[in-house]
């Protein structure tokens, strides 16, 4: 048996890397640094969309804010308001003057209740992490921002049913479940600041959907206010529940526009015994696919993550973040993790695996390690390219999902398209759920690019037959291509559902739903 730490696989030097702290994003301390250049007003870089008809907020809304939820929790002075403004990857920005911070699922309902009543339209916002621009204000909409609302109610050890308000922070939910050999049941970049209110509205998939399934699975009940105030309880703890329909589902990834979710009950996971996890270098996409094969079959049951990296993608973090690659340069990386609850066994059908992978020359370099520390700073290098990107400039980010054999085809097809002018053009994410993260970067913000990838990366994604939003959602950005995953029959659905729920169209306007 091989022995454990950072082992080299091929001549390759232990590197000591450098451990960062959990991702808190700017928006968590919400305030922006007065160097930092806001992108432009969402109004002025789409004009063509325009303000609906709300009420503009005046004295007697302010009034009725301040008497529900005294001073301190209506939040009003503009540079206060900014980091609510504005999403984190700086792409749209708008111009709230007021956030509200309520603690109970009773102030949320009597907030939606009046601003239904008085047309205020209402932006709900968690962490403020959402990468499709749904969580900030279009134009004025109040924010509603869940952040006081993080208490967790009742973990049951033997169930592992966790039940919580919507403001929770991912990761504390996971620290506190560690205590008693639980996990939460996803996992992604941002959990130093999503909460798990966002992560459910948008059903976030993250690091281990291959292994832990995503929130509809996962998700046991939530609790939600609707647009005019009323409570929908659907806090079941309950694995199985059959009566009636399951109104859980319309909450689940509607991004707010349906309701405002309160609570959670969801399904953790045993913590696993043993994890590990290998970090390897490839030199092409159809070797990527090869593994990602054999590691569905050879590692079976404890598998619990296939990630892949291509080059231009990790160097955004070792150039611009300058974090330590283990590994020397190659085309395509990939990481793979089990979960288990058999040291010697997982690491046996590990290091076997290794072993095949680097005797058939799918992979041209490699290391594994069991030490949290190390592991650590290899998913660093993973979750840290969404922010290493960011200092490229300016990112138009796509989160496609495409049939396996075609996921990588459209980076080089963009690339080609859109030649110098980009900073960067590459591809990385969650190949083993068939889910994409394409980005391009630029210094800033451009127009012509724009026009350059949109709408052809959602036309070739239709052609086949995948996904235009595989995890990240439609949020502001994306409404004009729903139509190329959803059937018209199926929007014409979706808007019905909206208009029965939210009549008056106060909750996340401009979001999700097309024109
Ligand atoms: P926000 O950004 O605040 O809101 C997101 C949407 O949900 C908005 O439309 C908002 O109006 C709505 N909303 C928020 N709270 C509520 C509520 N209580 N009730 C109703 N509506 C609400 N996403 C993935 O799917 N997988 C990933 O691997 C992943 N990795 C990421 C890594 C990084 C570094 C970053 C910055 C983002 C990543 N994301 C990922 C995107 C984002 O983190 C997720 O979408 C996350 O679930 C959003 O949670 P949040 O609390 O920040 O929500
Ligand atoms: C990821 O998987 O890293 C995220 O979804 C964020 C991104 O797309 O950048
Ligand atoms: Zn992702």
């Amino acid at each position: 048996m091989l022995p454990r730490g950072i082992i080299p696989l091929i001549g390759l030097r232990p590197v000591s890397l450098g451990i960062r702290p959990s991702f808190v994003c700017s928006s968590q301390r919400r305030e922006l640094a007065s160097a930092e250049v806001l992108p432009q007003l969402t109004k002025d870089r789409y004009p063509h969309v325009k303000r609906g008809e709300y009420a503009k907020l005046d004295q007697h809304h302010l009034g009725f804010f301040k008497d529900l939820l005294g001073p301190d929790r209506v939040i009003t002075d503009p540079s206060d308001c900014e980091g609510f403004n504005v999403d984190w990857i700086r792409n749209v920005r708008g111009y709230s003057q007021c956030v509200l911070k309520p603690k109970t699922t009773e102030e949320v309902s009597k907030i939606l209740s009046f601003c239904n009543d008085n047309r205020v339209a209402v932006c709900p916002q968690g962490g403020n992490t959402g990468l499709v621009g749904g969580s900030v204000p279009v134009f004025d909409e109040v924010v509603l921002w869940t952040g006081l609302m993080n208490n967790v109610m009742s973990i049951d050890e033997t169930s592992g049913a966790l039940v919580c308000q919507a403001g929770c922070i991912l990761e504390h939910l996971d620290n506190q479940l560690a205590e008693k050999n639980l996990m939460m049941p996803l996992d992604l970049g941002a959990k130093g600041s999503c909460h798990i209110g966002g992560n459910v509205s948008t059903n976030a998939g993250g690091l281990r959907l291959l292994r832990y399934g995503n929130l509809h699975g996962t998700v046991l009940g939530v609790e939600a206010v609707k647009a005019d105030g009323e409570i929908i309880d659907c806090l079941s703890t309950l694995k199985k529940d059959n009566t009636g329909y399951h109104l859980k589902h319309l909450f689940i990834g509607s991004e707010g526009t349906l309701g405002i979710i309160t609570k959670i009950a969801i399904q953790c996971p045993p913590k696993p015994k043993a994890v590990n996890l290998a970090f390897l270098g490839l030199k092409s996409f159809e070797n990527v696919l090869k593994i990602l094969k054999k590691a569905k079959k050879d590692l079976g049951e404890i598998l619990s993550s296939c990630e892949m990296i291509d080059e231009s993608s990790l160097e955004s973090v070792t150039e611009n973040l300058k974090l330590k690659s283990p590994l020397s340069i190659h085309p395509f990386y990939m990481l793979v993790e089990t979960h288990g609850s058999n040291k010697e066994h997982d690491e046996e059908k590990m290091n076997k695996f290794l072993e095949d992978v680097m005797e058939e020359g799918l992979a041209l370099d490699g290391t594994t390690t069991n030490e949290p520390s190390k592991m650590k700073a290899i998913w660093d290098l993973r979750e840290s390219i969404t922010e290493g990107l960011m200092k490229d400039g300016y990112a138009f980010k796509y989160d496609i999902s495409l049939p396996t054999k075609h996921f990588y085809s459209l980076v080089p097809v963009l690339r080609e398209r859109v030649g110098d002018i980009a900073q960067r053009v590459c591809g990385y994410g969650h190949v083993g759920d068939g889910n994409i993260h394409l980005n391009v970067t630029t210094r800033k913000f451009s127009q012509e690019m724009l026009d350059k990838i949109e709408p052809f990366v959602f036309e070739y994604t239709s052609k086949l037959r995948g996904s235009v939003s595989a995890e990240h959602g439609i949020g502001f950005k994306k409404t004009k291509y729903v139509h190329f995953s959803k059937s018209k029959e199926s929007i014409a659905l979706m808007k019905k559902l909206k208009a029965m729920m939210d009549p008056n169209g106060i909750l996340n306007p401009y979001k999700v739903l097309p024109c």
